[in-house]
Order: structure tokens, then C-alpha cells, then sequence
């Protein structure tokens, strides 16, 4: 297992469609990391962008094409490469004593998500996941968390679908599915991804109950080494504090 300091060629593995505009590279390369941390992919000659790792091992990313990086890496093939540097940046840390834990992803903010559902269920804990997108097609990975609760004893991880425009799963946000939920005290962790505007909104909730909360946050990185100060946010250098911070109470 290894950490990248300077771009490393990896070789892709598989690119799987997860819907419309995203899919799910898996790499030829390893990595030591956390749920949370990220890698700064790299096309030569182009561009270089970060993302969520899905995965370290083998390492995973879900690239939804937004913009002229991300539609060029859906261009490539198995067996072409893609260069990543990292991981990067701090993922999310789960205190010992919580045992019920939501974790609410919006639109590829799932992305960290599926991983951290696994490791926290093999840690015992019991999980809600609070999926949401605009509408059913941009939903993402509900295949993959439906094969991980067949996978666990019934009960332990249950899946919430919320789409705005109510084509799937509840007509409205996220923060709708989870609000009950959070004031009637069923759960003692909240682990969010998504656009800001949600990551906001998941944040007063958790204020209100007094329920412990991380969040990951975007921005635009460059360096990814805390040098370039492109990724400020809130007085954080994201690219080394976060991207996952705790919200302040
Ligand atoms: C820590 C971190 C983790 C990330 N993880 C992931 C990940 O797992 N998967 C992933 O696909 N992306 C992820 N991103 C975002 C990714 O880095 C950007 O989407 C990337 O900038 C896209 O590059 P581009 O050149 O294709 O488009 P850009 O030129 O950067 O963006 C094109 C346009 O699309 C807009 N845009 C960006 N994102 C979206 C969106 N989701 N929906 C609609 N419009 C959008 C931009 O504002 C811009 O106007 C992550 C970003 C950060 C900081
Ligand atoms: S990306 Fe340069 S300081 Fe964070």
C-alpha cells in the first residue's frame, strides 16, 4: 500500500455506467487511505482534478462528466491510463461510542459514502443511508448499497431514496428523510456529501438535535499540498483540513 506524491500512471482496470453522465473507474493501483480522502487525478497535457476515492484497493473513482476534464476521462478505454497523485486531505472519523450513524450523499456525493457504509458495518454499527438527487436517473449506487444490506443481517443498514422532482423514493430533499429520523434521537452520527446547499442544510439539523456531524466539502483544488490556497473554505485549507470538517456547534 502507498501514498503518491508525484502523478503515477494507472492503468484502468474496468469503467462501469452508473447512469447518464457517471461512471465508476477501477484502477491498477493501491493506496493507503480513508473514507473521505481523495486523489488528485491527472490527464497529461490537459487538466488534473480531485475525486472522492470510491475505494483504495484496488483504487475506485466515480467520475460524473459535468465539464471538459470529466468528459474526457469518459472518453478513455480499459487499458488506457489515467495518473493520480495522493490520498490526499482528511476523511471521515467515526467516534467510537456512536452506533447509529446516517450518512446522507447527494447527487456523486455518494461517492465516499458506499466505502465508509461497509467499514462501518463491519465495525458493528448499524447505518441509514439518505441518498438524494434531482431526479431518478441521477441517483447513484442504489444497486451497490441493495447488494451491501443483502450482504448484512436484515435491519442493520437501511436505504432512503429522496429525488426532488419525486420520479423515485420521496418527492422532496434529503434533509426531509432525515429530519425525523435525527429529532427522534435514531441516530448519534450524521456523515454528509454532497452539493453545498445540502451540506448546509444537514448541518442545521444536526445543530438543532446536538448530533455530532461531518460534512465533505468541494472547492476548487489545484495543488492539492496546501500551498496554493485555491480550496479555502470557511478559513480551512480543504485540500489539508478537510475535505471533511466537523461542523462547529
Ligand atoms: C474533495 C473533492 C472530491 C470530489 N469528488 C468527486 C467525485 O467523486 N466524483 C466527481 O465526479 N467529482 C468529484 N469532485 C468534483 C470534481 O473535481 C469536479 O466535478 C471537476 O472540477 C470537474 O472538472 P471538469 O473540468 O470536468 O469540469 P469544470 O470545468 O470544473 O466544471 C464544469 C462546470 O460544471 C459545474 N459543475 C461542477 N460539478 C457539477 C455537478 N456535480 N453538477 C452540475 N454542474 C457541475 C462547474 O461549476 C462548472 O461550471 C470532487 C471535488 C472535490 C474538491
Ligand atoms: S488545493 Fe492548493 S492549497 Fe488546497
Amino acid at each position: 500500500m502507498q501514498h503518491f506524491t508525484l502523478p503515477a500512471a494507472a492503468r484502468i482496470l474496468a469503467m462501469a455506467k452508473d447512469n447518464y453522465r457517471t461512471q465508476t473507474f477501477t484502477l491498477a493501483a493501491r493506496l493507503s487511505a480513508q473514507p473521505g480522502q481523495f486523489v488528485m487525478a491527472w490527464l497529461p497535457r490537459f487538466d488534473e482534478k480531485p475525486f472522492s476515492l470510491v475505494a483504495a484497493d484496488p483504487v475506485t473513482l466515480m467520475i460524473t462528466a459535468v465539464g471538459p476534464f470529466t468528459q474526457l476521462a469518459h472518453t478513455l478505454q480499459p487499458g488506457d491510463s489515467l495518473w493520480i497523485r495522493g490520498a490526499f486531505g482528511k476523511g471521515f472519523c467515526v467516534a467510537p461510542e456512536q452506533r447509529h450513524l446516517a450518512l446522507v450523499g447527494g447527487g456523486y456525493g455518494v461517492a465516499p459514502l458506499l466505502w465508509l457504509a461497509r467499514q462501518q458495518l463491519a465495525a458493528g454499527r448499524q447505518v441509514t443511508v439518505v441518498v438524494g438527487a434531482r431526479t431518478a436517473a441521477d441517483l447513484l449506487y442504489l444497486d451497490h448499497f441493495e447488494q451491501l444490506s443483502a450482504r448484512v443481517p436484515a435491519g442493520r443498514l437501511t436505504l432512503r431514496l429522496a429525488t426532488e422532482d419525486g420520479s423515485l423514493g420521496h418527492a422532496g430533499r434529503v434533509t426531509d428523510l432525515l429530519a425525523p429520523l435525527v429529532s427522534a434521537g435514531h441516530v448519534d452520527g450524521l456523515y454528509a456529501c454532497g452539493p453545498h446547499g445540502m451540506l448546509n442544510a444537514v448541518e442545521t439539523l444536526a445543530r438543532q438535535a446536538k448530533v455530532a456531524c461531518q460534512s465533505s466539502w468541494e472547492a476548487y483544488m489545484r495543488c492539492g499540498l496546501g500551498i496554493c490556497g485555491s480550496c479555502e473554505h470557511a478559513g480551512k485549507i480543504l485540500c489539508l483540513d478537510g475535505p471533511v470538517l466537523s461542523a462547529t456547534s
